[in-house]
């Protein structure tokens, strides 16, 4: 069951020129000069299932918090529809933000730095439409998941980076919404803080919460450790949509590395027939075979390496999403040159 439905969605911003003034914006006015306007996102249409958590993974500029916003009903897009929990992001914005909790990079400024930490999300609390009575315990409770509970009597203005990022993450986590965006989570977070958040998110609120999660990062690594499908987006386009394992094996490249007793001479070019390698390289007596498929073809590969001389040692080195990510927006750069 889907839970979040992009129809051919398109989001324009109006920009200006360092050298933009009055004169211009009357010209503009009147229709004698045509506005300026950058496409964000460029007929995207995506459908996320309910209790997924589903990766958009895009470079800087691509795109990914501009869908994060529309989907929070904080933006208004120019032309398709997005349904969010069954209501309409257009016409039931009301309905479409109190369907979502989103983490947002820097979104930490809306804490009052000279209040201490636990009665800044006591307020928020209460302002999410939590009961004043189990207000303190929910407190206590999610400045614990986010290990700040030792600093609760601190201030905002004295937290790191990282800190104001798990405050943030403390106050979405108080809202108990159905859709959960998470805008760079874990960016300027410690690796053992980010680790436990990714365990969290993935164990408490999808699993258990049975909540549903967008993750929009450029951390492919983080990605491929808890998305089930993820979305390749570049300069405002979907590249492909797939389950993480099925994008490794449609479009990275696996290596596999024999060691051999014996001569390789000849063992390139006796390889080049079988369908799946795209190449072979040979350093003295190892020998690298990569290609697409690689563990369904591999008895015909060990076979041919086999006739050479003793195999000493094989592995095979999976693609990652890192791979995928850059054959994909690769092939779109090298086509833009
Ligand atoms: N408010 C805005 N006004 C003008 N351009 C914007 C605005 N917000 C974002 N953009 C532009 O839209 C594109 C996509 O931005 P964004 O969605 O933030 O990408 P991402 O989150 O993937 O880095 C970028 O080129 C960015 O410069
Ligand atoms: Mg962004």
């Amino acid at each position: 069951m889907s839970i979040i439905d992009l129809e051919h969605l398109t989001k324009t911003y109006y920009v200006r020129d360092p050298s933009h003034n009055w004169k211009t914006t009357v010209k503009e006015a009147v229709g004698l000069k045509k506005k300026k306007t950058l496409t964000a996102l460029n007929d995207v249409s995506l459908n996320i299932q309910k209790n997924e958590i589903f990766g958009i993974l895009g470079p800087n500029g691509a795109g990914k918090t501009t869908m994060l916003k529309i989907i929070a009903g904080l933006l208004i897009p120019n032309g398709g529809e997005a349904t969010v929990c069954g209501f309409d992001a257009l016409k039931e914005r009301q309905d479409v933000r109190a369907s979502c909790s989103f983490l947002r990079s820097g979104g930490w400024i809306i804490f009052d730095y000279k209040y201490p930490l636990y009665k800044n999300l006591i307020f928020w609390a209460v302002v999410m439409g939590a009961e004043y009575e189990e207000v303190k315990e929910e407190v206590d409770a999610v400045l614990k998941v986010v290990g700040l509970h030792e600093k609760k009597s601190e201030f905002p203005e004295s937290l790191s980076a990282g800190e104001r990022q798990k405050l943030n993450l403390a106050r979405c986590l108080l809202a108990p919404r159905p859709i959960f965006l998470l805008d760079e989570p874990t960016v300027n977070i410690d690796p053992y803080s980010a680790n436990f958040i990714r365990e969290y998110v993935k164990n408490t609120l999808v699993k258990e919460r049975d909540m549903t999660v967008l993750l929009a990062t450029h951390n492919l690594w983080e990605a491929e450790m808890i998305c089930d499908r993820i979305a390749i987006l570049h300069q405002g386009r979907i590249l492909e949509v797939d389950k993480t394992e099925n994008l490794k094996r449609r479009f990275g490249t696996e290596e596999a590395v024999f060691k051999i007793k014996g001569g390789v001479r000849g063992l390139k070019s006796s390889m080049e027939d079988i369908p799946c390698i795209s190449d072979v390289v040979v350093i003295g007596d190892v020998v690298k075979v990569f290609g697409r498929d690689l563990r369904n073809n591999f008895r015909q590969i060990i076979d041919r390496v086999d006739g050479y001389g003793k195999i000493e040692y094989v592995d095979i080195i999976q693609p990652t999403i890192n791979d995928v990510f850059m054959q994909l927006i690769g092939e779109v750069e090298g086509d833009r040159e």
